[in-house]
């Protein structure tokens, strides 16, 4: 079966053929970073504009890459949310009109899903039960997965996302955006333990007081690294490496602590980690420990499977096609959509 998959929900225009959920054909992505660099962060306005210019070139290339001609698609997958409204809005009409001249059916799916199914992508055996951390630029969730399209929150952030907080320290460093892998990079010079920083909502805080939740906040180790940041030295560079260093060893400690809790208190077989932040290379490092020293099979996608793309909404267009889902073209775009009430088997 032969999928194309359209992903609008951000600053990124994608489209992409994939084969029976797993095979890649072509993954297209042109990225609006250089549109948006300047204002530090994403205009949707402008977004939506640019994905109105982008969209049909890119699919036309995802097309073209993959041999696949428009008659021989199988369907059309697309995320309907959450995301930028006007920004999914395109990508939504686009997946409508295609669907609708092409006779072939329509399955509206949730972005977050999309990421989780990045997972199934690399492993698409991968023993269930699963538990999935999603963690991205405006995401911060651990999902139970039972079996396929089945998810439980368990816990997500209060306040900013980690890959938010990441964004605004680089950028009131002065670093480009997006901020994740230019800390990234700059925290390889830095000494993680030279800029003592707070632990956000960690297991034993400092009083000695033990948190269970499973929630996360990262607006308070922001404002933390930002106070070092102003008055610090300006133009004094081993700092701010230091500081990177510092803020992404106590992000990913805390990442990586919840999401192993999780995994014990569900007793899963798999630990899933997707979305941008999973492109961290300290975090795949220290999940991977971790998963490994408690016996459980870790998937995280390769860094371009991770940041938004259109294959993980094809791969998990595929899969809630086997199911017999299918939207119909009343399908619209939502900024907030959340993955337990996107229906299973039915049109949203
Ligand atoms: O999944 P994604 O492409 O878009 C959303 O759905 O949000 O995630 C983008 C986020 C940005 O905040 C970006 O800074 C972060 O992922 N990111 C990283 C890295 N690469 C991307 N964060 C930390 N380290 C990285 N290497
Ligand atoms: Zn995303």
């Amino acid at each position: 079966m032969l999928i194309l998959g359209i992903e609008t929900s951000c600053d990124e225009t994608a489209a992409a053929v994939v084969r029976d959920g797993r095979i890649i054909e072509s993954n297209v992505i042109a990225s609006q970073a250089d549109l948006h660099r300047r204002f530090g962060g994403v205009v949707p306005e402008l977004a939506s504009r640019k994905h109105i210019e982008r969209l049909l070139p890119v699919i036309d290339e995802a097309l073209e890459q993959s041999g696949v001609a428009l008659r021989d698609l199988d369907a059309v997958a697309v995320t309907y949310g959450p995301g930028l409204v006007g920004a999914l809005a395109v990508g939504v009409a686009a997946a409508k009109s295609l669907a609708l001249s092409l006779d072939r059916p329509l399955v509206g799916v949730n972005h977050l899903e999309g990421h989780i199914y990045a997972a199934f992508l690399t492993d698409p055996d991968l023993p269930f039960p699963a538990l999935a951390l999603v963690v991205s630029g405006a995401h911060t969730d651990l999902v139970g997965m039972p079996d396929h399209g089945q998810y439980h929150v368990l816990g997500r952030t209060r306040d900013d996302a980690a890959g938010e907080a990441f964004d605004k320290i680089a950028r009131a460093m002065g670093l480009g955006y997006p901020g994740g892998p230019e800390i990234d990079r700059l925290a390889r010079m830095g000494d993680p333990r030279a800029v003592p920083l707070p632990a956000p909502m960690a297991f034993r805080r400092s009083s000695g007081r033990v948190d269970d939740s499973l929630e996360f906040s990262f607006s308070g180790i922001k404002t933390a690294a930002l106070r070092r940041l102003y008055a610090a030295a300006a133009g004094d560079g081993q700092f701010k490496a230091n500081l990177a260093a510092g803020f992404q060893r106590v992000v990913v400690e805390v990442l990586v602590d919840k999401t192993m809790r999780a995994a014990r208190s569900l007793g899963v077989k798999t630990v899933i980690v997707v979305g941008g932040v999973a492109a961290n290379t300290l975090l795949r490092a220290e999940v991977e420990r971790a998963c490994a020293a408690a016996g459980y099979r870790l998937v995280v996608p390769p860094p371009l499977l991770c940041t938004d793309n259109a294959v993980m909404i094809a791969a998990a267009g595929y899969y809630r096609l086997t199911r017999g889902y299918r939207s119909d073209l009343g399908l619209g775009a939502y900024s907030d959509l959340s993955l337990e009430q996107t229906p299973n088997n039915s049109s949203p």
